[in-house]
């Protein structure tokens, strides 16, 4: 028995994970995220697995900006099926992301099966935490999400590059709910400890000349905030 899974791979595919269930079921295909929804894609995998499947085919899609690459899907997939050992049934993976609903045949199609010499999850270039100076976490939970979440990191990206900071000066990482939600887009600057609401793209644009370069918050954005002590 071969399955077919539409695996999200993007945050962004993780706030529309609906969308993504319906167009799963016109495609008769089963449905995982390899980040911040669930099914996680390995569960999915032993899943299927345990329900007898002997072929197991992986096609991405990626909806956003800031999602990781295809070679990702591949990495977690190999990592799954070496740990899952002997019987492990064959898992194949699309060679791209699907960007629009025609390809899913055709990519398919192309899927390469994992070997044992597949890329495993370490490098040596992950082994040292890294020295940036601020840490932006851009919240993508659901209220954020629907309040344009996606666009406030697009922006944020793009301003960053402009102002010609790298991931060693600035890194940015998409989480879930944050909490205040009533001012979404939420946006907070580590270690700062400034939160920033509604964070539409001028307002990244801003925070990014003002703050993440030029050092200074942008107080007309900034969210009061009260550290309890221990
Ligand atoms: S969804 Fe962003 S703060 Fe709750």
């Amino acid at each position: 028995m071969t399955v077919h899974v539409l695996v999200g791979t993007s945050p962004a595919d993780a706030a529309r994970r609906t969308e993504l269930a319906g167009l799963a079921h016109r495609l008769g295909a089963e449905l995982a995220f390899l980040q911040l929804a669930s099914p996680a894609l390995t569960t999915r995998l032993t899943q299927l697995a345990d329900a007898g499947a002997e072929r197991l085919v992986l096609v991405g899609v990626s909806g956003g900006t800031s999602g990781p690459g295809v070679s990702w899907l591949r990495r977690i997939a190999a990592h799954w099926w070496r740990d899952r050992g002997e019987g492990a049934p064959e898992v194949a993976t699309a060679p791209a992301f699907m960007a629009a609903e025609s390809e899913w045949g055709p990519l398919g199609d192309l899927a390469r099966p994992i070997t044992h010499r597949g890329p495993g999850l370490t490098s040596a270039a992950w082994e040292d935490v890294p020295g940036h100076r601020h840490q932006v976490l851009v919240c993508r939970g659901p209220r954020c999400s629907a309040a344009g979440a996606e666009e406030t990191s697009t922006a944020l990206v793009l301003a960053l590059m402009r102002a010609g900071l790298g991931d060693d000066d600035v890194l940015v990482t998409q989480t879930g709910c944050q909490f205040p939600c009533n001012h979404a887009p939420v946006v907070t600057v580590q270690p700062d400890d400034v939160w920033y609401g509604r964070v539409d793209p001028p307002a990244a644009d801003q925070l990014v000349a003002d703050h993440l370069a030029g050092g200074s918050p942008v107080e007309a954005l900034r969210l009061a905030r009260v550290r309890r002590e221990p």
